[in-house]
């Protein structure tokens, strides 16, 4: 069977969300998923169809002013000939925002990747970890750091480079990436089962006809 194909497209300003896109497309990467990273604002054809046709889709940006970049909303504007028939439904999908502040609203953005999904009829990979940092017992370098559920989030000081993107945020991306991967692969595993079984009927039945049943 076909490895499943991972998409991740995202945007990012200053490079911060760079840093967590690279770990989720290396993760998806790592269990055997054919795996792209695809920058919204830099899309080729070539890209469009690996979209069109991939298993998953993985969004991912910055927060800024409480939502998705001006460019990631674009990106979204160009799928509307896509939602109109319902190109992407189906398939698996998954969010991952950075932030300056500890909150700083990054959930509006996860839930503005979810209701996208959504409208694409597409089937959300939420993050899959229990709250990290919650316990005096816990550290900033938990996983899942800032507790979130519906995807993964950063915080990333804004006036820091790329390497001050923290290691427990880029783990949690990996993490996301490797996530959607396998359940991408037992998705696509059960489709392709029952699709042999309802030809392996079909066939039965042809049979029986053949037999004159
Ligand atoms: C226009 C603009 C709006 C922003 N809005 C928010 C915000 O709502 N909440 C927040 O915590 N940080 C906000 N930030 C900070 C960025 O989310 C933060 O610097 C992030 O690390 C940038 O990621 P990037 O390098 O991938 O663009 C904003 C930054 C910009 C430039």
């Amino acid at each position: 069977m076909a490895s499943p194909a991972i998409a991740v497209v995202y945007y990012s300003g200053s490079g911060h969300t760079k840093v967590l896109a690279d770990a989720v497309v290396s993760a998806a990467a790592s269990t055997g998923a054919t795996s792209a990273l695809l920058r919204v604002d830099e899309l080729t054809e070539e890209s469009w169809n690996f979209i069109d046709e991939a298993d998953a889709i993985i969004f991912g940006a910055p927060t800024y002013m409480g939502t998705a970049p001006s460019a990631f909303h674009a990106f979204a504007e160009k799928t509307a000939g896509r939602w109109g028939v319902q190109k992407w439904h189906n398939k698996l999908g998954a969010g991952f925002t950075n932030a300056a502040c500890k909150a700083g609203d990054k959930n509006s953005t996860l839930d503005y990747f979810a209701t996208f999904g959504a409208q694409h009829g597409m089937n959300w990979v939420n993050l899959g970890l229990l709250p990290g940092w919650k316990s005096t017992k816990g550290t900033e370098n938990d996983l899942n750091r800032f507790g979130y559920f519906n995807g993964a989030a950063a915080q990333t000081f804004s006036d820091v480079g790329v390497e001050g993107v923290h290691p427990a945020d880029i783990a949690t991306a990996a993490h996301l990436g490797r996530r959607v991967a396998e359940i991408t692969a037992v998705f696509a595993a059960g489709k392709a089962a029952l699709e042999n079984r309802t030809s392996e009927n079909h066939t039965s039945e042809r049979e029986l006809i053949t037999a004159g049943a």
